[in-house]
C-alpha cells in the first residue's frame, strides 16, 4: 500500500487542518450572522477517541502537523486533555491551535507544557469598541490580555486579521505598529464569503495588493521575508520592528500551487480544499466498523481527486455561504 499522501498534481499532504467543534462563543460579522447558525447535535460531532484515531492514521502516511481548530476550539469540553493524548503521538511536529482567544488565559501554561508550536489568535480590531462590534460580543479586554500573555510566553504567536472594508481597514498600520515591539507575526487575511450568508458588497476590494499598497503609504522600509514553501502567507517585516506581518491571499487564492492541506470539520465532512463542499463522511465508515487499512485506503484514494486550486473547487459546488464556524477555517 502506498504510505502517502500525494495527489494528481503531486502535491503531498503533510498537514491536517481539524475542527473540533462547530460551536462558537463569539458571533464574528465576516464568520456568522447574529442570530448565530444551526449547531449541530453533539451525537453527530466525532469523539475525541475518534479524532485521535483519524489523527494517527493520517500521521501513518505522513502528516506531520496538525492545526485544531472549530468553531472555537476551546469551547468543547475536555480539549486540553484531547491536546494531551494528541502530544503523545510522536509523528507529529506540530501541534497549532487557531482560537479567538477569549477562553484561554488560563490555559497557557499547561499549552506550554504540552509543546504546542503555533497559536493564531483571532483579533480584527486593536478599538474596544471596534472589535466588540465585529465580534457582536464584549471581549475585547480579555482577549488582549491573552495576546500579551501569549507574546510573553514560549509559543509562537501570529495574529489572524480577516480585512473588513471600511471596518477594520484605517486599523491596518495600527497592527503593524504593534509589531514594533511584540514578538509577533500580524497576518491580514482577505476576506472571503463564509459567513452563512455569502459574499458581502463592499464599495472597495481590499485584495492582497491594496492591503499591501495600504501599509506601504507609511512604511518605506518593508522587508520581503523568504518565501516559506506552502504557507498560506506571504510575510514581510519593517526594518528594526521586532515582529514581522504577512498577507493571506485567501479569496485570490495565489496559494493553491503549493497546497498541502486537507480539512476534517468537526462533524467528520473530508474536505480536500477550503471552498470544496466535502467529498465523504469520516464518521460515518468509522462507526461502520472500518479497519485502520480501509481508512488508509479511503484516504489515498480521495487525496487523488483534490482539485488543482479553490476556483476549481468552488466551480464544481453550489454557491458558497457556509459559516467558517463549521469547516473551521
Ligand atoms: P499557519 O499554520 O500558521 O500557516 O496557519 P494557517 O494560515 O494555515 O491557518 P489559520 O487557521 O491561522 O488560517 C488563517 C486564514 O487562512 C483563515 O482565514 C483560513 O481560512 C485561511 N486559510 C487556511 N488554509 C487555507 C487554504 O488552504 N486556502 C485558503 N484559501 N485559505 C486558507
Ligand atoms: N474570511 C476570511 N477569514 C475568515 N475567518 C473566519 N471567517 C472568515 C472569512 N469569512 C478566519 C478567522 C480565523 C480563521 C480560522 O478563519 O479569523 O482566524
Ligand atoms: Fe469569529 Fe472564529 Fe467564532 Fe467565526 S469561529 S465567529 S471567526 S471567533
Amino acid at each position: 500500500m502506498e504510505t502517502r499522501l500525494i495527489d494528481n498534481f503531486g502535491r503531498q499532504i503533510t498537514y491536517l487542518r481539524l475542527a473540533v467543534t462547530d460551536r462558537c462563543n463569539l458571533r464574528c460579522q465576516y464568520c456568522m450572522p447574529a442570530h448565530g447558525i444551526d449547531i449541530v447535535d453533539r451525537k453527530e460531532l466525532l469523539t475525541y477517541k475518534e479524532m485521535y484515531r483519524i489523527t494517527r492514521i493520517l500521521s501513518e502516511l505522513g502528516v506531520n502537523k496538525v492545526r485544531l481548530t472549530g468553531g472555537e476550539p476551546f469551547v468543547r469540553k475536555d480539549f486540553v486533555s484531547f491536546l494531551e493524548s494528541l502530544s503523545f503521538n510522536d509523528k507529529l511536529e506540530e501541534i497549532n491551535i487557531t482560537t479567538n482567544g477569549a477562553l484561554i488565559s488560563s490555559h497557557i501554561e499547561k499549552l506550554e507544557s504540552l509543546n504546542i508550536k503555533n497559536i493564531n489568535l483571532s483579533i480584527d480590531s486593536l478599538n474596544e469598541e471596534n472589535f466588540n462590534t465585529i465580534t457582536r460580543r464584549k471581549v475585547f479586554k480579555e482577549v488582549y490580555n491573552t495576546l500579551e500573555k501569549l507574546e510573553k510566553s514560549s509559543l509562537n504567536l501570529k495574529l489572524n486579521v480577516v480585512v473588513q472594508s471600511g471596518i477594520n481597514t484605517h486599523e491596518i498600520n495600527d497592527f503593524i505598529e504593534l509589531t514594533k515591539s511584540k514578538k509577533l507575526s500580524v497576518r491580514f487575511i482577505e476576506e472571503m464569503p463564509f459567513n452563512g450568508i455569502g459574499l458581502r458588497k463592499t464599495k472597495e476590494n481590499w485584495n492582497l495588493n491594496r492591503i499591501l499598497d495600504k501599509i506601504k503609504s507609511q512604511y518605506k522600509d518593508i522587508i520581503v521575508l523568504e518565501n516559506v514553501i506552502s504557507s498560506t502567507s506571504k510575510n514581510f517585516k519593517i526594518d528594526g520592528y521586532l515582529g514581522s506581518f504577512g498577507i493571506i491571499p485567501a479569496f485570490t487564492r495565489t496559494i493553491c500551487n503549493d497546497c498541502n492541506r486537507i480539512r476534517i470539520t468537526a462533524t467528520g465532512l473530508f474536505k480536500n480544499c477550503l471552498f470544496d463542499d466535502g467529498v465523504f463522511n469520516i464518521r460515518d465508515f468509522i462507526r461502520d466498523g472500518a479497519s485502520d487499512d480501509q481508512i488508509k485506503q479511503l484516504f489515498i484514494d480521495t487525496i487523488k481527486k483534490k482539485p488543482k486550486n479553490g476556483f476549481i473547487a468552488e466551480a464544481n459546488r453550489k454557491e458558497v455561504t457556509e459559516s467558517m464556524s463549521t469547516i473551521g477555517g
